[in-house]
C-alpha cells in the first residue's frame, strides 16, 4: 500500500448518468474498507473551487445504489478551465489534507483532471460515467446500459402509435458525437433505419430505402437518429425533407432528450459502477495516477487519461451489418 495516501475525495462531473450514485458508494465503501478517510465534493470541479466538501462514511451512501442521478450533484465548470480556478481547487484540497482525487464523468471531466494532475501532481483516478459510451479503452461506461433500456422502452411505445396510424417516426437519441446509443437501441427496438455520426448514409440512400420498405409491405417505420448525425441540419429539417420527398408517408418527430439520463440504474450499470468504484480506490492504493479505470473483456483495466480521451473508440461495424439485415 502507498502509505502517502490517507485521505481521498470523490466528485461527479459533466452530464449525470444512472449508476453514478452506485460508483460513489463503491468508492466510499472501499475507502472505509482500506482505512482511508473520504470526502465528497458537491457540483464537480465547480464545488471543488467553491469549497463544497462533505465527509462521507459507509452509512452516508446507504440506499443510493438504486437511485439515478448523482447525490453529489454535477456541473460543467467553466472556472476549472482557468489556471486561477484550478489553483483554488488545489488549495482547497490541501487545506483539507486530501491526498488524491477520484473523478466520475466523461471525456470533459478526464480532460480537466489530466490538466490538473499535470499542474499540481495530485494523484487522480477517473471513473467513466456517461450515457454516451464514447470513452476509449473501456467497453462500457456507467449509465449507458440504463440509457439503452430507457430508449428501447420509449421506442416500443412509439411503435404502438406508429403502427396504429401507419406513420413514420424519427426518434432522436443522445450520444453527442457517438452512435453507440442509436445503433444499439435501434437494433434492440427494431428500427427500420439508424442514422449515426460514424456512417454517412446520405439522403438519397435513405429515401430509396424508405421507398423500398414501403413497397415490401411495411406501413409504419421508425428511424433512430443520433443527435450527432450529419445527414440533415437537424431532425426537424430532416423530417420536413422526407415529408416533401415522400408524401405517401406521414412523418412525426420525437426527441427523447434528457429522459435518457434519468431513472434507476440497470443491474448491469450497478455492478459495473461497483467494480469501477472499488477499482478506483485500489488504483490509488497501488500508486497509480492519471488513469481511468475501465472494463475490457470482463476485466478491470487502467487506461492513461490521454488514451481514454484522445484514442479513437471504434464502433462495432458488424452491428451496422446486423442492423441492415434485420431491418429488411
Ligand atoms: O454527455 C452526455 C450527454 O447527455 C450527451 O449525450 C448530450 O449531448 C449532452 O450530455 C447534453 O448535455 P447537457 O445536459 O449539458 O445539455
Amino acid at each position: 500500500m502507498n502509505t502517502k495516501i490517507n485521505k481521498i475525495a470523490v466528485l461527479t462531473s459533466g452530464g449525470d448518468s444512472p449508476g453514478m450514485n452506485a460508483a460513489i458508494r463503491a468508492v466510499v465503501r472501499n475507502a472505509a474498507f482500506s482505512n482511508l478517510e473520504c470526502d465528497g465534493i458537491y457540483r464537480g470541479f465547480q464545488g471543488l473551487i467553491e469549497n463544497e466538501f462533505v465527509e462521507l462514511g459507509p452509512r452516508s451512501v446507504k440506499n443510493i445504489i438504486n437511485r439515478g442521478g448523482t447525490f453529489l450533484k454535477s456541473a460543467r465548470s467553466k472556472d476549472f478551465m482557468t489556471k486561477e480556478g484550478r489553483q483554488k481547487a488545489y488549495d482547497n484540497l490541501k487545506s483539507r489534507n486530501i491526498d488524491a482525487l477520484i473523478v466520475i464523468g466523461g471525456d470533459g471531466t478526464f480532460t480537466g483532471a489530466s490538466v490538473f494532475n499535470k499542474e499540481f501532481d495530485i494523484p487522480i483516478i477517473g471513473v467513466p460515467g456517461t450515457i454516451d459510451n464514447d470513452i476509449n479503452g473501456t467497453d462500457f461506461t456507467i449509465g449507458y446500459d440504463t440509457a439503452l433500456n430507457t430508449v428501447v422502452e420509449a421506442i416500443d411505445k412509439i411503435r404502438d402509435t406508429a403502427s396504429s396510424h401507419d406513420r413514420l417516426f424519427l426518434v432522436e437519441v443522445m450520444g453527442r458525437d457517438a452512435g453507440d446509443i442509436a445503433l444499439n437501441s435501434g437494433i434492440g427496438a427494431g428500427a427500420e433505419e439508424i442514422l449515426i455520426p460514424e456512417e454517412n448514409m446520405g439522403v438519397d440512400r435513405l429515401l430509396e430505402s424508405l421507398q423500398k420498405s414501403r413497397k415490401s409491405g411495411k406501413t409504419s417505420s421508425i428511424i433512430v437518429v443520433a443527435e450527432g448525425d450529419q445527414i440533415g441540419k437537424n431532425i426537424t429539417s430532416l423530417a420536413d425533407f422526407i415529408q416533401t420527398s415522400l408524401p405517401e408517408y406521414e412523418v412525426k418527430v420525437t426527441v427523447l432528450g434528457h429522459t435518457q439520463r434519468g431513472g434507476s440504474p440497470s443491474c448491469f450499470d450497478r455492478v459495473l459502477a461497483s467494480r469501477l468504484g472499488v477499482g478506483a480506490v485500489d488504483a490509488l492504493l497501488e500508486g497509480k495516477s492519471n488513469v481511468m479505470v475501465g472494463i475490457s473483456h470482463k476485466k478491470v483495466v487502467y487506461v492513461p487519461f490521454d488514451i481514454a480521451i484522445n484514442g479513437q473508440k471504434k464502433l462495432d461495424t458488424d452491428l451496422i451489418r446486423v442492423a441492415d439485415i434485420v431491418s429488411t
